[in-house]
């Protein structure tokens, strides 16, 4: 017998199946353009009004995420099937209580979520309880203990805040003599709760990737199966991804390890949806780093490279219907920055940045800009990986920014 999935009513009628994006992003609006598509109804959350995703959802609301009333006030007042928390800085507390009074799913679920907005929380799980492989690290809450943790780490190490993202109040700790001025940092970078740190050893790896991982229901048995995007290949800088590319060459057994890790932490983390499963490789060792239960940055290439992009996964995995994880290009992906702290910019060159017939731009429509804020992506197809970076690369800076 043959499993009967969700059933889509009508959006804006009495049958309308109902998803709340919490956090608004550039990833949250290719997630609810890919809803829509569906014909579910989406009701987009965040801080400020005119985020991306809340231009292209039925319904927008602007509040503190943070702030426990008023998440549960929004909840109650949308009453949603689905609740998807974009961002970490949430009250989790309460996507905890309304998971535990089946009063809406949680994506992936309310342990994922909770565990994976605080560092601690999802190190000692990997490392810990599952018995991954990770960098050594330490925990400290003030400067004695954080000095005590950099000499036991030893130099050089990484210091994060554990309430942190995006590289906030993150640093490289070289020698003692830094470690003071490490700590002051953090102090200003961390989300919630400042204070503590997590310190780590520096993993001396040969190239990073992002594993996309898919839970989602087969379609006959309604069993939760897991399943892998091929691997996507990133550069940093200042803890910000500048570019990706699919796929990351690297050996049959360091896949196979990939794989590995990220079935375990999936599977711990539960429900369905995509992961990106971030992971520094060094020949055949593996190490684990972080997990996001949702669409990860440097996946945006899969919107060039695979017939279901990683934001089409995500909302096939979470209404329950059945995925194709198949990549059919080699691309690749490279940020477009803001460049100046102002509003209402314009974007030109767009008519030279896509006249190469392999290249796709998304620009997220963000009314505000920073220097280093991402207002948009250039994709780009190509014969090899090299080829796709500087073609996406040069797309990318073909787009220039004005000031109006
Ligand atoms: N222990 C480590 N050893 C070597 N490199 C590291 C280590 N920790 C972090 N990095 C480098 O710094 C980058 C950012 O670290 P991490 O992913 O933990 O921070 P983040 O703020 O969550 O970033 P993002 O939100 O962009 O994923 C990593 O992708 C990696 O390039
Ligand atoms: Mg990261």
């Amino acid at each position: 017998m043959i499993y009967m999935s969700v059933t889509i009513g009508t959006p804006l009628q009495a049958s309308a199946f109902k998803v709340l994006l919490l956090g608004s992003g550039e990833l949250g609006k290719e997630v609810v353009i890919s809803l829509q598509r569906l014909g579910v109804e989406v009701h987009a959350a965040d801080r400020y009004d005119h985020a991306p995703a809340m231009q292209v959802a039925h319904y927008s609301y602007t509040l503190n995420m943070a702030d426990a009333e008023e998440l549960k006030q929004l909840i109650e007042q949308v009453k949603p099937n689905l609740i998807i928390p974009e961002i970490e800085a949430i009250a989790t507390q309460v996507l905890v209580d309304i998971e535990q009074q089946n009063i809406a799913t949680v994506i992936p679920s309310a342990k994922a979520v909770n565990l994976t907005m605080n560092r601690e929380g999802i190190r000692r799980l990997a490392a810990e309880e599952l018995g991954l492989p990770t960098s050594a690290y330490r925990f400290a809450d003030s400067l004695e203990s954080f000095r005590a943790a950099c000499d036991d780490i030893g130099y050089p190490n990484f210091v994060k805040p554990v309430m942190s993202s995006s590289g906030k109040g993150q640093s490289r700790v070289k020698s003692f003599g830094e470690v003071d001025a490490a700590w002051e940092y953090a102090q200003t970078g961390g989300r919630v709760n400042q204070g503590k740190v997590i310190v780590e050893s520096q993993i001396d790896f040969d190239f990073e990737i992002t594993l996309l991982t898919v839970r989602a229901k087969n379609a006959e048995t309604g069993e939760i199966e897991t399943q892998y995007c091929d691997p996507i290949g990133h550069r940093q800088d200042a803890g910000d991804y500048v570019e990706s590319w699919q796929p990351q060459a690297m050996t049959p057994a360091a896949l196979e390890e990939s794989k590995r890790i990220a079935h375990k932490v999936t599977a711990a983390l539960g429900g369905c949806g995509i992961f990106g499963v971030e992971l520094f490789v060094k020949g055949d060792k593996v190490w684990f780093s972080e997990v996001s239960p949702r669409p990860h940055d440097t996946g945006l290439v899969t919107l060039a490279s695979q017939f279901q992009s990683e934001f089409e996964l995500h909302a096939r995995a979470i209404l329950g219907l059945p995925v194709n994880t198949t990549r059919h290009s080699v691309a690749a992906s490279a940020v477009i920055y803001a460049g100046v702290d102002d509003t209402n910019l314009s974007f030109s060159g767009l008519n030279l940045a896509l006249s190469h017939p392999d290249t796709d731009l998304r620009l997220f429509g963000k009314p505000e800009g920073f220097k280093r804020r991402r207002m948009g992506v250039a994709t780009a197809r190509a014969e090899t990986t090299d080829q796709a970076r500087e073609l996406a690369l040069r797309t990318a800076t073909q787009v220039s920014v004005q000031q109006n």
